[in-house]
């Protein structure tokens, strides 16, 4: 059971009563939540750990979804959006700048690789994503090439919900409720190296980006979309090579490099942007989430001066904005959780700690059901399968039964937050605070090992 060591005072009924009947659950079948079953109602956080309104503690394997990086409860913090709040409560960059937004961006620049040196603020991922689809093309259209509008991103990735995100979204199950949305949408294979086809080799992976944009025309193409590890579908690392590769594509066809990186930067990889770890360098990056820790919602778009050029001139103006990008609240937190970052060394931590992760995740290879482990820093997925030899995956009502009838359940039961994900093949995803160590890896393994041999037995894996 999740460890009950600090009762939390809450009318713990009404709370679920309320949330039943008024709460709008994101991406959640509201109709799972019967008066027999609970909506995981989450009061309180410190370190890698959050307690339930029943005081019930849990192991945040996800880091609130892949958000809060330097863990939860930081009191200096939240002191600085407070303080922040009470200098300057809120002011718009439409046509104004403040401090801690120039600041910030003068910061971002200095730690973003190669010449990404312009900051454009969003409020969260979707909004940075939706910014460089309409960035992209806008620069196109001021630098000669009008009809350079469509997008190459790769199956199974998940690039946020705005209509334009959606369109390099590449999950079918997200796109076609909401179908028809912005058009030009195109979409290669990803880097799932575990299930290649059978005619490709690793090498092969990004010359299909070069097909796909010759197939469309490359006067068409405006991007190339990608995520440095993606995360649906489990954690795909790119083969050696890959993303230089895609640059050169991307230069031979004039069309730009957009890394989306809401969840590969601030450090989940061991660096502050995830394309520095494979050593390539993007047109855009698209952030969010570590930026702050979540600790204030917060995104952004970080250009190349080469994309920013065509906008510094005359009557020139990126005709885009949200009220809230750049919210003076969110700067002064981001800027205290870098101060984190740079305190406690965390970029450091992860690249000390990711081997003993790994260590721990593929030390659960022995478990009939685990698949593949893969990831890099701290960022991991395990594929289940039904067959480690034949690498068979579970038909879509049998990953049903074994992650929304057992394992999602059962993990949480026993204290660890993580992710069950069917939206490509079966995986558990793991994503743990910065700080997580030694004590944290046990108490994963801790939990893992019972529940997948539990899992391997249920689902009649490796003859069990
Ligand atoms: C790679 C990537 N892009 C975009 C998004 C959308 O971000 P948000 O949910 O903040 O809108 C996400 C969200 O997880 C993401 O992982």
């Amino acid at each position: 059971m999740a460890t009950t060591d600090q009762p939390v005072e809450t009318p713990t009924s009404v709370l679920q009563e309320q949330a039943r009947r008024h709460l709008w659950l994101h991406f959640t079948r509201l109709g799972s939540y019967g008066q027999g079953s609970e909506i995981p109602i989450i009061v309180k956080g410190d370190g890698c750990y959050v307690w339930d309104e029943h005081g019930n503690r849990y192991m945040d394997g996800l880091s609130a979804l892949f958000c809060v990086n330097i863990g939860h409860g930081r009191a200096e913090v939240a002191q600085a959006g407070a303080d922040q709040a009470k200098e300057l409560d809120f002011f718009t960059n439409w046509s104004f700048a403040h401090p801690r937004a120039i600041e910030l961006a003068a910061r971002i620049a200095g730690l973003a690789p190669g010449d990404l040196n312009r900051v454009f603020f969003t409020s969260g991922g979707s909004e940075a994503v939706e910014s460089a689809i309409k960035l992209v093309r806008q620069y196109h259209k001021m630098t000669g090439n009008p009809t350079k509008t469509k997008i190459v991103a790769r199956k199974t990735a998940y690039h946020g919900t705005s209509l334009g995100a959606l369109t390099a979204t590449g999950i079918t199950s997200l796109r076609a409720p909401f179908e028809p949305f912005t058009p030009g949408g195109c979409h290669v294979p990803n880097t799932n190296t575990y299930r290649l086809a059978h005619h490709m080799q690793p090498e092969d992976l990004a010359e299909t980006v070069r097909e796909r944009i010759l197939f469309e025309d490359p006067s068409t193409v405006a991007a190339v979309i990608m995520e440095p590890v993606q995360n649906s579908g489990g954690c795909f690392t790119p083969p050696e090579g890959y993303f230089q590769r895609v640059r050169e594509i991307c230069d031979e066809f004039d069309v730009l490099f957009i890394s989306d990186e809401v969840i590969c930067s601030w450090g989940r990889l061991g660096e502050y942007f995830g394309c520095e770890r494979y050593g390539y360098q993007p047109d855009i990056i698209t952030t969010a989430k570590g930026i702050t820790s979540a600790y204030a919602p917060m995104g952004a778009m970080i250009t190349s001066d080469k994309v920013a050029e065509p906008f510094l001139e005359g009557t020139a103006s990126f005709t885009h904005g949200f009220t809230f990008g750049g919210h003076p609240i969110a700067c002064a937190v981001s800027h205290a959780n870098l101060d984190v970052f740079e305190r406690e060394h965390l970029l450091d931590h992860v690249r000390e700690e990711e081997p003993r992760l790994r260590g721990m995740l593929d030390s659960l290879r022995d478990i009939p059901i685990v698949g593949d482990v893969r990831g890099a820093g701290f960022f991991h997925a395990i594929e289940l399968v039904k067959d480690q030899d034949t690498k068979e995956s579970f038909s879509d009502e049998e990953s049903e039964t074994l992650l929304r009838g057992y394992l999602s359940a059962e993990m949480f039961r026993r204290g660890l937050i993580c992710r069950a994900d069917d939206r490509g093949d079966p995986v558990i995803q793991l994503s743990p605070p910065l700080i997580a160590g030694e004590e944290e890896w046990e108490l994963m393994e801790g939990v893992l090992r019972p529940v997948l041999e539990e899992a391997s037995r249920r689902m009649h894996v490796g003859g069990q």
